[in-house]
């Protein structure tokens, strides 16, 4: 089982942000990363939906024999972790909006959160946000279209620094100084963000923080792989050309790129 595949899935390509993270975290492990383009964006669909769809992708690592899964998108956990961790045998890691390091970090005592509508309607956010910014101004802001973009890679074009412009200048002149990035499709808007905010926010990416608790469950659980010829593959169900192109930018090592049937 050790030398099984860490299973990563997202609703797209926005997953490949915490990918890299673990493969900076865990570089013998191998990796299946399940994108499901074709039927992406999930922030905005019924819940119900979303969670069928999330649960086609738990279903096909599993079958990919994956030893444990990453749910690399804030949706899917904010809709869906729970029922996955009592149906399936695998340990489950997931998403956490980062409130707690962007409530320990601002100096105004006023943060931005941008995120999908699926994820700010979920318990999770509800819960976080009490437990860890009691007393902070949290400014949510669904981030509409910026997926889409994301997915065709338009991360610089100007419909990019639109939009952000839109959702991110009246957190800005209303004084928060911090931004959560709490969809995992965000940071590969980071440069335009960069942009408008010129170091007025401080950009909290919990990629990182989610890559060393996968390291952490691993050991745990006795899952750490035994060798060191890791082997990388993709699928997707949306167009191969997509994925290809972020993971040129995203890898510098061979992988395997598979699509597959809707
Ligand atoms: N990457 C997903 C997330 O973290 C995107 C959601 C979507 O498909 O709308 O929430």
């Amino acid at each position: 089982m050790q030398n099984h595949s860490i299973g990563i899935f997202d609703s797209g390509v926005g997953g490949l942000s915490v990918f890299r993270e673990i493969r900076k975290s865990l570089p013998d492990e191998s990796i299946v990363y399940f994108a499901d383009s074709a039927n992406c964006p999930y922030g905005s669909k019924d819940k119900d939906a979303a969670r069928a769809l999330a649960g086609n992708s738990v279903e096909f690592l599993l079958d990919q024999g994956c030893k444990m899964i990453v749910v690399a998108c804030n949706t899917v956990t904010a809709v869906a972790i729970d029922e996955f961790r009592r149906r399936y045998h695998v340990p489950f890691i997931g998403m956490e909006p980062a409130l707690k390091p962007a409530a320990r970090l601002t100096a105004t005592g006023k943060i931005g959160v941008l995120a999908t509508e699926n994820t700010f309607n979920g318990r999770l956010f509800k819960q976080t946000r009490e437990k860890y910014a009691n007393g902070i101004d949290v400014m949510v802001q669904p981030g509409y279209g910026l997926v889409e973009l994301v997915e065709n890679g338009d991360h610089e074009s100007d419909r990019a620094m639109e939009l952000l412009k839109e959702y991110l200048m009246p957190m800005i002149s209303q004084g928060a100084d911090t931004l959560v990035l709490g969809c995992t499709h965000y940071p590969f808007l980071i440069n335009t963000i960069m942009r408008i905010t010129h170091n007025k926010m401080k950009i909290i990416d919990p990629a990182q923080a989610v890559a060393a608790q996968t390291k952490r469950v691993l050991v745990e659980n006795r899952l750490t792989a035994a060798t060191t010829c890791p082997v990388l593959s993709f699928f997707t169900t949306g167009e191969k050309n997509t994925l290809e192109n972020i993971l040129d930018h995203t890898l510098d090592q061979p992988y395997i790129l598979k699509g597959i049937a809707q």
